[in-house]
């Protein structure tokens, strides 16, 4: 049953709550429709998906830390054309609340391709523009580095876009508030952070790096107090609305994220350990709203100025 207390508006929408499965840490949902009905989410937010498909990177890519992991998956992915033909249709036949399409792009014009073909999808209520993604005309450096080419993506793809576009920002940067402001002003409808941290592990009996890619993202619990404040200094810079991510495991966790500024709360690496997390965080937002005398979700957005 719906509870209007957990009730999230922004950019036109209304979520049932603030709970969002973070891309690429839920497939497309089908598994988890298997295990649980996946309506009760606020949004879905699918794979990281990209114009052509993708095996993704070389094995081993998952590198397991003390609170979290290290991913070098590669953005694997069946390719724009078999998600809207294949997938969308069956999450359709499970799944009537809102999707994020996170997109994935090595060029601007990847991204303004990848935003027409999901914008035209009637269930997409937000498209979610990964800028972590390396540009292949610029060196291999990442989108997400540089408020110039943050700027350009946001302004190329909203001149397309029929839906809300939020830039989901990467943290491995020095000036989150600088590339968060650049894609504000240059007409984003939203912002989501944080991405996966570069790190590394090392097996020491092998003497190589752990993962096959030697880097990798790192997710988790372990980086939740960088991702609460980055979302924090986010949120007291621009006025646009914020989906926090990174680390988030818990129902307070979730309450922590959104009166640190976000409208929205996306799950990660949690689903990994738990595939029932975000059911159960949804279950147990209430009784601790009640705890903490919290009448709406809505009335602790960004309290912490
Ligand atoms: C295995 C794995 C795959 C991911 N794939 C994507 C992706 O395709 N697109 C994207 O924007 N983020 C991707 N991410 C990043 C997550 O969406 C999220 O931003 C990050 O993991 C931090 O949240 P967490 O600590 O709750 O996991 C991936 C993360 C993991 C662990």
């Amino acid at each position: 049953m719906m509870d209007k207390r957990l009730q999230i508006l922004f950019s036109g929408l209304t979520l049932q709550n603030p709970v969002i499965p973070a891309s690429g840490t839920y497939g497309y949902g089908l598994e988890f429709a298997e295990l649980y009905d996946i309506n009760c989410l606020g949004a879905l937010s699918i794979k990281g998906t990209t114009v052509e498909p993708r095996h993704g990177n070389l094995t081993p890519r998952i590198a397991e830390c003390e609170a979290g992991l290290l991913n070098s998956v590669g953005l694997q992915n069946p390719g724009v054309e078999e998600v809207k033909k294949t997938i969308l249709p069956q999450l359709r036949q499970v799944y009537h609340q809102p999707i994020i399409a996170n997109i994935s792009g090595f060029s601007i014009d990847d991204y303004v391709y990848l935003t027409e073909a999901m914008s035209e999808e009637e269930q997409v209520e937000i498209i979610e523009v990964n800028i972590s993604c390396p540009n292949v005309h610029n060196g291999g450096m990442s989108f997400g580095v540089d408020p110039l080419s943050a700027a350009t993506i946001t302004k190329a793809v909203k001149a397309v876009a029929t839906k809300p576009v939020f830039v989901k920002l990467s943290p491995n940067v020095t000036d989150i508030v600088a590339i968060a402001k650049a894609c504000e002003e240059a007409g984003a409808d939203g912002l989501c952070l944080i991405n996966t941290l570069l790190g590394m592990r090392i097996d020491i009996a092998r003497r190589s790096a752990v993962l096959n890619n030697r880097y990798g993202g790192m997710s988790g619990p372990q980086i939740f107090p960088l991702a609460l404040r980055m979302v924090n200094q986010v949120a007291n810079a621009t006025s646009l609305p914020i989906i926090g991510c990174g680390g988030v495991s818990s129902a307070k966790d979730v309450i922590e994220m959104m009166m640190a500024g976000a409208h929205a709360v996306e799950i990660g690496s949690a689903n990994l350990i738990d595939p029932f997390v975000c059911k159960k965080i949804i279950e147990e937002l209430p009784e601790l709203m009640d705890r903490l005398k919290i009448e709406n979700l809505t009335d602790i957005i960004g309290i912490i100025k």
